[in-house]
């Protein structure tokens, strides 16, 4: 059976767009469930500012909470070297770098053209090989995005090159706000691929048009074999309207057992994590 990683982002994709602000302590509680559930990766923080996201002010304190377990990979967003400082300070485990493959999602999310935010991430990039922490780059609106409308792969091809001239093992590539399918995904990874293999690639699909699952499957057979994905289907970003909900991660492992794919994770457990994160978000009581 071939494998595929689920990349648990939940902790910080999913919670950073809730609007009550979550105890630090129900964080490292799902953190801590989540480490048991086989993931080798958990993206668990944000070190960015508290001013322009405040529910991942407590990055810190979240990571020297939690329980890690050995093996687990623990991820955090760093957007300039005051972020980087931080997460290495927390021991972040990885460490990333997101671009936008548009001029207006990178205004809204980064105040900074794709150029500008190239430029501030080259020192993290420097200071991440220097200090020996795994360097991780997204690009957001790979597909569509919500100021500038439709994305040209080529655009997309551009930004995942300077990432990986960075120094970036891998480059996730975002649809942002859930707008594509299997035929915009297929051509931008056409594109994409051009420049990384797909062993270099993850895909990070939101799910607002509930389309996630067939991005995914165009993603497959363009040979990507991990995918980001949010427990519970917390999820979105407090800087693209109409962002909400990172596909499941449980729908994702259901998805890829019924495909044939492995993925390693403990169904009760990661059960166990979506009741959990579905009640963080007020929303315990729903399917
Ligand atoms: P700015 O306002 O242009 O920057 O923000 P600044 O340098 O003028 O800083 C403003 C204040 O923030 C200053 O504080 C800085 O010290 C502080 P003041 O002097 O006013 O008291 N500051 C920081 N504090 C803590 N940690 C830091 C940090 N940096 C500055 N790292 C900035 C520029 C990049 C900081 C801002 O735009 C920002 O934080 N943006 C992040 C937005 C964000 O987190 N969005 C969500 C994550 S991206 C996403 O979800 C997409 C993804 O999932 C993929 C996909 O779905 O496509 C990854
Ligand atoms: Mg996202």
């Amino acid at each position: 059976m071939s494998s595929v990683e689920i990349y648990e982002v939940g902790p910080r994709d999913g919670l950073q767009n809730e609007a009550r602000l979550i105890p630090t302590a129900e964080k490292v509680a799902l953190i801590d469930l989540l480490s048991r559930a086989g993931f080798r990766r958990i993206e668990v923080a944000s070190f960015v500012s508290p001013k322009w996201v405040p529910q991942m002010a407590d990055s810190a304190e979240v990571m020297a909470q939690i329980t890690r377990a050995p093996g687990v990979i623990y991820g955090a967003l760093t957007p300039n070297m005051k972020g980087y400082e931080a997460a290495r300070t927390a021991r972040a485990d990885e460490v990333a770098i997101f671009a936008s493959a548009s001029e207006g999602f990178s205004k809204a999310n980064l105040n900074a053209t794709i150029a500008e935010s190239l430029e501030r991430f080259a020192p993290v990039a420097e200071a991440a090989k220097r200090d020996g922490i795994a360097l991780r780059g997204y690009v957001s609106c790979v597909t569509d995005c919500p100021f500038d409308g439709p994305v040209a792969p080529a655009a997309v091809a551009r930004v995942v090159a300077a990432l990986r001239d960075m120094g970036c093992h891998e480059v996730s590539l975002g649809d942002t706000i859930g707008q594509g399918n299997p035929n915009t995904i297929d051509a931008m990874l056409a594109a994409v691929l051009e420049e990384l293999p797909p062993d270099r690639l993850a895909g990070h699909y939101h799910d607002t048009n509930g389309r996630a699952l067939e991005n995914i499957g165009a993603s497959l057979a363009r040979g990507l074999r991990v995918f980001d994905a949010a427990v519970g289907g917390l999820g979105g970003c407090p800087y693209a309207p109409g962002a909400a909900g990172n596909v499941a991660t449980e729908s994702v492992a259901a998805y890829l057992a019924a495909e044939g794919y492995d993925c390693a994770l403990d169904s009760g457990l990661l059960a166990q994590a979506a009741t959990m994160a579905r009640a963080m978000r007020g929303q315990g009581e729903q399917a």
